[in-house]
């Protein structure tokens, strides 16, 4: 769907003045917001205080923004470490609201929230919205799971911040979210790209054609997914899909927001989250442009500031172009979801381009691990579009496919129409039985 032009030169009055503001403005708000950031962690939270201290610097010697990189990163076993409150820089009581990822194994990570910092994230969001082409008056259709997960209230709150009129759907009930976009008729939804595509499907079960709804514009996050999965959602849904990235240590949703006059990365809201790519082997901080791990560092958060986190995602930074803010090229996974299949390291993303480009499979997909001997091997779960296709030639197309493409081979199984688990929020991309 084309974004008429008459909306964007809206968009554009609509901006913060940070929005159009020069780097040189920029970096120097920066500066300043980090240096208070630092002070308030060192002096307010005893994990931060020792971890300088050892390494022999003081919130005095940040003089400038380059001068970061001196200090230690944090790590989600940080967290962990400090189960459940004891990253918190403010008294409990003044803490509004507890979040938590529930990670796989052992104790969730907790974050924590001030009054300012609920206000903080609702701007962010909002401004993610507007930058998605939402506007004050839209409707929107909030997918995003309620509850510890960051996504349904993060959304929800930035958009009443927008002024739009939020359908708290959360996630689940599937049936029930066409019925009501169906009645409704919301011009955004929120939602992750995998549960999006369930939602569509939904909508062809119930004799719906999709491309016939009222959405115009799908926010997108929570998982990585590529510009194939984009082509595939915009196209069945005719909508402008795009991509929201966040985590809950450095806030939830709306960290980082793609544009939709140009939908090429998110923008970093550097005002609020002052970004880094290191290389994650050494912890050196490499030079925009070149890939490697993000890491942030937040500039306003009160209750629980984070010193150069540790993301495990895996992009690279590039200039601002809607906006002076950097951007971020679209995740291409996580550093933990790095398969290595006969020395080839994989990520779920680049098998998802192959399956999405075989005509006659479905956008559905689920990665097995295995051991054989002492060997890694994947298995790839997919599912044919509709029973009109040929499962095996499909299966021999894509594993000819990944094969030439990624160099891996893969044991393909290609099930009917609705073979492969349903995602009804983050879609779980690997199963490791390796050690089972
Ligand atoms: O997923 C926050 C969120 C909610 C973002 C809704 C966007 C929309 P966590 O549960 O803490 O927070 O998971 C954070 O999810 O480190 C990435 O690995 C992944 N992730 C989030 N957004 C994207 C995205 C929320 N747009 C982790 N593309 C992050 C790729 C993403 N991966």
């Amino acid at each position: 769907m084309a974004t008429n032009a008459a909306q964007l030169a809206e968009a554009n009055v609509q901006l913060e003045s940070i929005e159009r503001a020069s780097i040189d403005e920029l970096r120097s708000l920066q500066l300043q917001r980090l240096q208070w950031s630092i002070r308030h962690a060192y002096n307010n939270v005893a994990f931060y205080r020792t971890k300088f201290d050892q390494a022999g610097v003081h919130p005095d010697h940040i003089q400038s923004l380059d001068d970061l990189k001196k200090l230690p990163f944090t790590q989600k076993s940080d967290l962990r470490d400090n189960y459940p409150f004891a990253m918190f820089a403010i008294p409990r009581q003044q803490v509004l609201r507890i979040h938590a990822s529930s990670g796989t194994t052992g104790k969730p990570t907790v974050v924590g929230y001030s009054r300012g910092d609920i206000d903080d994230w609702a701007s962010v969001v909002a401004r993610s919205i507007r930058a998605a082409g939402g506007r004050p008056g839209d409707m929107l259709h909030n997918a995003y799971g309620y509850g510890l997960f960051t996504g349904g209230m993060g959304a929800h709150y930035g958009a009443e911040k927008l002024g739009c009129t939020v359908v708290p759907m959360s996630g689940g009930q599937t049936p029930k979210q066409v019925q009501l976009i169906n009645d409704f008729k919301p011009r955004i939804i929120t939602v992750t790209p995998s549960y999006c595509l369930n939602l569509i499907d939904e909508f062809e079960a119930q004799g719906f054609d999709p491309r016939a709804c009222s959405l115009e514009i799908g926010i997108f996050g929570a998982e990585p997914w590529t510009n194939q999965m984009r082509e595939e959602i915009e196209y069945r849904l005719d909508i402008d899909a795009v991509d929201i990235y966040g985590l809950s240590e450095v806030m939830g949703p709306g960290v980082a927001q793609e544009c939709v006059d140009r939908k090429d990365g998110p923008t970093i809201w550097e005002d609020y989250f002052y970004p880094e790519v290191i290389d994650p082997q050494t912890g050196e901080v490499l030079p925009d442009g070149e890939s490697g791990e993000l890491v942030f560092t937040s500039l306003t958060k009160e209750a629980m500031p984070i010193i150069r986190y540790r993301t495990r995602d895996l992009t690279r930074l590039l200039a601002g172009t809607s906006r002076p803010m950097r951007r971020m090229e679209k995740i291409t996974g996580r550093s933990d979801d790095m398969m290595i299949v006969r020395g080839v390291n994989v990520f779920p993303s680049q098998i998802e381009e192959h399956i999405l480009a075989v005509d006659g499979l479905s956008p559905h997909y689920q990665i097995e691990l295995h051991k054989k001997g002492n060997l890694d091997s994947i298995k790839i779960n997919c599912e044919v579009a509709s029973d009109e296709y040929d499962r095996d030639k499909v299966g021999q197309h894509v594993a000819k496919r990944i094969k030439d493409m990624i160099g891996i081979s893969a044991e393909i199984d290609v099930t009917d129409v609705g073979g492969v688990p349903r995602s009804e929020g983050k879609a779980q991309r690997i199963v490791d039985l390796r050690y089972v």
